[in-house]
């Protein structure tokens, strides 16, 4: 039984497959590979997009999705092993995992870190106990990486350039009042690099760097392949002559469980917002933001409303990717 926690647990091929049957269906969208098989989506944060494609693509392909939001219309859960449970929580991660498995043939999970303790979201917990407890397959819906954004991602792109080996990405740090988590940019560093791509990494400074973790995750994917890693922290350096401009705001790690401090550094660098003029330094990018985003403070209204920018249709494409990992999951 195979998990979908992270697609550095998946090789480029079986990566490739899935996105290849998703193409499929994007032309022939209703399916009945789910036929009579339910799926437990379970919510500990808000969602608007993985929510929507994820309870339509499975009605899509012939299943039933049962929508939960632990600790509102469902029981709260503990995680820690051998514990005494007298807080808050009503029942053990090892009766709720066992349970929804008796009733579904997979679950998914979103769980956020909670920007707290970094060892703590480090470890992914909540997915991992997920993983640990059920004797169904478990997806990563967004946790501390968000591998099902990555597929979108690296369909949309396939669409517009084919190939990705040798394309030049740029993962740039956008401005955001509040700090944010980091699941979508580590995810952005290890799926560019893992198709051939030469990734730059542009923060405004040292403090924003990602986890060690990904960093190294992603100099391996290049290494393998042959392709550059670079960070740099220089607006020019890092736009220039890319194919892909992709954009994400994260919190600094240095600040971890400081929100208030870290504001003070962080509003010097609301200049990161992604505008005409950087774009202008591309090779005619697209440009992409896995959304929500608020526009004019991560990018401009005339990036957003650009022939380059694909947000929208990366967006779309989650309904595909999820449909194909479903398929895959359950039929395997
Ligand atoms: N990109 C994404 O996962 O969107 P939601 O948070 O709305 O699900």
């Amino acid at each position: 039984m195979k998990n979908f926690i992270s697609t550095q647990d998946w090789s480029k091929a079986e990566l490739q497959e899935i996105l290849d049957y998703a193409k499929d269906l994007k032309k022939n969208k209703f399916q009945q590979t789910l036929k009579n098989k339910s799926v437990a989506l379970l919510f500990f944060n808000p969602s608007m997009r993985t929510r929507t494609s994820f309870e339509l693509g499975i009605q899509e392909l012939g299943g039933y999705a049962i929508v939960l939001h632990p600790a509102k219309d469902a029981w709260p859960i503990e995680f820690k092993p051998n514990t005494l449970m007298d807080g808050e929580s009503e029942e053990h991660i090892i009766e709720v995992a066992k349970v929804l498995s008796e009733y579904c043939d997979l679950i998914a999970v979103r769980a956020f870190p909670k920007f707290i303790n970094l060892e703590e979201d480090l470890s992914d917990k909540v997915i991992n106990s997920f993983a640990k407890y059920s004797t169904v397959p478990v997806i990563n819906m967004e946790t501390i990486t968000h591998p099902c954004q990555e597929l979108a991602h690296i369909m949309t792109m396939q669409e517009h350039f084919g190939d990705l080996s040798g394309k030049d990405y740029l993962l740039t740090w956008t401005y955001h009042p509040k700090p944010l988590n980091t699941a979508v940019a580590n995810s952005s560093l290890m799926i560019a690099s893992k198709f051939g791509m030469n990734v730059k990494l542009l923060c405004p400074n040292k403090e924003y760097l990602l986890h060690q973790n990904y960093l190294e995750q992603a100099q391996k994917n290049c290494d393998v392949n042959g392709t550059s890693f670079q960070i740099t922290h220089n607006i020019e350096e890092g736009y220039r002559n890319a194919h892909i401009v992709y954009a994400k705001s994260w919190g600094s790690l240095n600040y971890y469980g400081n929100p208030e401090e870290e504001k003070l550094i962080r509003d010097d660098f609301k200049h990161f917002i992604v505008d005409e003029q950087k774009m202008s330094l591309t090779k005619d990018a697209k440009f992409s933001h896995c959304l929500p985003l608020r526009r004019n403070i991560k990018a401009t209204d005339a990036v957003m409303d650009s022939d380059s920018c694909v947000a929208i249709q990366e967006a779309g494409n989650r309904l595909h990717v999820q449909k194909s990992l479903l398929t895959k999951l359950l039929k395997d």
